[in-house]
């Protein structure tokens, strides 16, 4: 191949490259298969071997990392990097509206340009005739260090700028920061390699791009979004952030597309409450919005107070993150026994909230982070979601420190007993949960399985919470379900807290929950891996407890959505002779529900005929018509025989129904089945 051909060609895929990192980085549209992404890449990496006079800065050949670094230079911002006041709640929001209006004498209300605030960390890019030629951290806000290898290793910043208009020098701002599923590939990863985990997307973007080697900079899923311009900012023909905004995205920069304009203090408040919702959705995090006047004169006028500009203000969520002791470990008992191991707090503020207990999930996991009593650990609380132990700050960890760095406290093993009852504890091979194995023996399984057996959604009984049932069961006057039907006004207002009229509405409640329906005994009995939907199915499906009772694990995985794992928790159950004893004392205490459809009438139907299903059915599932085969007493068989009363076939069946014609054997369809399910022949 001549030079002339080879640089046409590196000049062609260089272009094509570029158009497809910034459809996939940039715009979240990605056009080509990442095999033809590859296939193109490799051959511009051979033209460029063969020829390297073809080799450029902004090739997309260079974005693997170079050779790697013995430190940063230092990198003199030429407009300093500042950072932005914090405000917390609405009046805040409201007053620095009012700053800005008086800073403006304006009697009418202000736009401003609102934006997420990314939780990643500030870089600052600079772009020479349109190549990007330095990137250097925020640092100090003054002078930061110079990470060009890295930052050119980021998809997501163009290495050239595309477009027009921008100037000859200019320098971008924005975020690096990592996408939540991103990170969460990384830590599987470094766990499968037996590496360090990160403690959240904002350490792991942190540790990845402040390496001296770029080429593991280049392994590490980092993003970044521009919100800014530093130097050069008054050569852009624009005349507010909005419009700035989207020069940069046409430059081919990706920009948030929750950006906005939006007028007053109202319209701040309300992009607030509106991100805030949108927060758990979004594909990285954020710990707040940014509020900018929009007008890039009205900015000019405002200026800077000290190192933080008036015109603009960070509004932070509450942070999720925050840094504690761990002042013991203990482990509470679930309703199925399982037991989990939780982190009792020095109490803090997080997510909004005083923090004093975080979940640490399982034995495992307590390892894998290895938290012990004493330690500084990272606690998070985003949204609604339990509290849970992220990571211990290592740094900070007690030890012996006279001798050696052994530290204080041994690390954490499951107790082999349960802390509530004594009986055993468990873990299964493959299971990350370890149980007690003492069922409703154990008072910490018996008051949450009376507690969920009094839930709403199962038997019913109003005014039967948490607080009183653990009353109930630690004063020895409920030992299971059974027990709450014997419950007298006098027994109960002998109890804390509880008067004459609360004893009596709560002996009216129960009494009421003695009518109910299959589904909801199904449920309330707290069956593992039962929830209510399944309840619902097995109800309708047996339509009598007893037969629900005397299925085995074969026969309950006719009921649709009931596979192997579930039909074996259900067969566990009733298998236990607590549990059938209590079953027979609800039964006594008087909880009925009404017979439903009998379907033992029809069960009638198909005794002793064995039927081969085959092909596709019009509308049933091949699972639902067995189900309802089955509850008519009939058996469904997998090959056909002499000994095969009917083959139902469908669309596309095969050798069954030659077998079927050959043995003369009666052949229906779907229509057929159901016309002998209602009692036709
Ligand atoms: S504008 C004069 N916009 O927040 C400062 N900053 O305290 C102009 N940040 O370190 C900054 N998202 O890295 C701006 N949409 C956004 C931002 C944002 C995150 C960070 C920035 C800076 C800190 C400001």
């Amino acid at each position: 191949m001549s030079a002339a051909v080879a640089a046409a060609r590196a000049a062609c895929l260089r272009g094509e490259l570029e158009r497809h990192n910034h459809a996939y980085y940039v715009l979240d549209q990605p056009t080509i298969p990442d095999a033809e992404y590859d296939q193109l890449f490799r051959e511009l990496q051979s033209l460029e071997n063969a020829f390297p006079e073809l080799l450029t800065a902004d090739s997309p050949t260079q974005r693997v990392g170079a050779a790697p670094l013995k430190e940063f230079p230092p990198h003199v911002h030429g407009v300093p990097m500042l950072s932005l006041n914090n405000a917390f709640a609405p009046a805040e929001v409201e007053a620095f509206d009012q700053r800005v209006r008086d800073g403006l004498e304006s009697i009418v209300a202000v736009d401003y340009a609102v934006e997420p605030k990314f939780d990643g960390l500030a870089i600052s890019l600079t772009y020479e005739n349109g190549l990007f030629v330095r990137g250097a951290t925020r640092g100090d806000g003054a002078t930061g260090e110079e990470v060009t290898p890295n930052l050119r290793t980021l998809r997501g910043i163009p290495l050239r700028l595309a477009g027009e208009g921008w100037p000859a020098l200019i320098e971008v701002r924005g975020e690096v920061l990592m996408f939540k599923a991103d990170f969460a590939r990384l830590n599987d990863r470094q766990r499968e390699r037996g590496d360090k985990e990160f403690a959240n997307p904002r350490n792991a973007a942190a540790g990845s791009l402040r390496q001296l080697d770029s080429k593991i900079t280049a392994s590490r899923p980092l993003s970044f979004f521009a919100y800014g311009v530093g130097l050069g900012a008054e050569a852009v023909a624009v005349k507010t952030h909005g419009e700035l905004m989207n020069k940069l995205a046409a430059w081919g920069f990706p920009v948030a597309s929750e950006r906005r304009v939006v007028q007053g203090s109202k319209g701040l408040l309300g992009y607030f409450a509106e991100i805030g919702e949108k927060r758990p959705g979004l594909p990285y995090d954020i710990d707040g919005v940014v509020y900018k006047v929009n007008r890039l004169d009205w900015q000019a006028m405002l200026g800077f107070v000290s190192r933080a500009p008036r015109f603009a203000i960070a509004h932070k969520f509450p942070a999720e993150e925050a840094t504690t002791e761990v002042l013991g470990i203990d482990v509470q008992v679930g309703r199925t026994g399982a037991i989990t191991p939780v982190a009792r707090l020095k109490p803090v503020f997080v997510g909004g909230v005083t923090v004093t207990n975080a979940t640490l999930h399982n034995e495992d996991e307590v390892r894998r982070k290895d938290v012990r009593v004493g330690d500084m650990v990272i606690v998070r609380r985003a949204g609604d979601v339990i509290p849970e132990v992220v990571a211990i700050v290592p740094e900070k960890r007690p030890t012996r420190d006279l001798f050696g760095g052994e530290p204080l406290h041994p690390p954490f093993t499951l107790p082999k007993s349960c802390p509530e009852c004594g009986s055993t504890v468990t873990r299964g091979e493959d299971e990350a949960i370890a149980r007690c194995t003492g069922g409703l023996y154990c008072p910490a399984q018996r008051k949450q399985a009376l507690w969920h057996f009094a839930a709403r959604r199962a038997m019913n009984i109003d005014g039967l919470g948490d607080k009183l049932v653990e009353q109930l069961v630690d004063a020895g006057l409920v030992h299971t379900p059974a027990d709450l039907y014997g419950l007298t006004v006098d027994t109960l207002a002998g109890l804390e807290r509880m008067g004459e009229k609360s004893a009596q509405n709560l002996v009216e409640a129960i009494e009421r929950s003695q009518q109910t329906t299959l589904s909801r005994f199904i449920y309330g009995l707290g069956i593992r891996n039962v929830g209510e939907a399944t309840a619902r199915d097995l109800a309708k499906h047996f339509a009598d407890l007893d037969a629900l009772m005397a299925a085995d694990a074969e026969a309950l995985q006719a009921v649709p959505d009931v596979g192997p794992v579930v039909a074996m928790s259900i067969a566990a159950f009733f298998a236990e002779a607590h549990n059938r004893d209590v079953i027979a004392g609800l039964r006594q205490a008087g909880v009925a529900w009404p017979i439903a459809e009998p379907v033992a009438a029809v069960a009638q139907l198909l005794a002793g005929k064995t039927l081969v299903l085959t092909g596709t059915l019009p509308t049933l599932k091949r699972d639902e018509a067995k189900a309802m085969v089955e509850a008519a007493g009939g058996k469904v068989a997998g090959s056909v025989s002499k000994k095969t009363d009917y083959v139902v076939a469908g669309e596309e069946a095969g050798s069954k129904l030659e077998k079927a014609l050959e043995l003369g054997v009666a052949v229906i369809d779907e229509a057929g089945l159901i016309q002998l399910l209602n009692g036709g022949v």
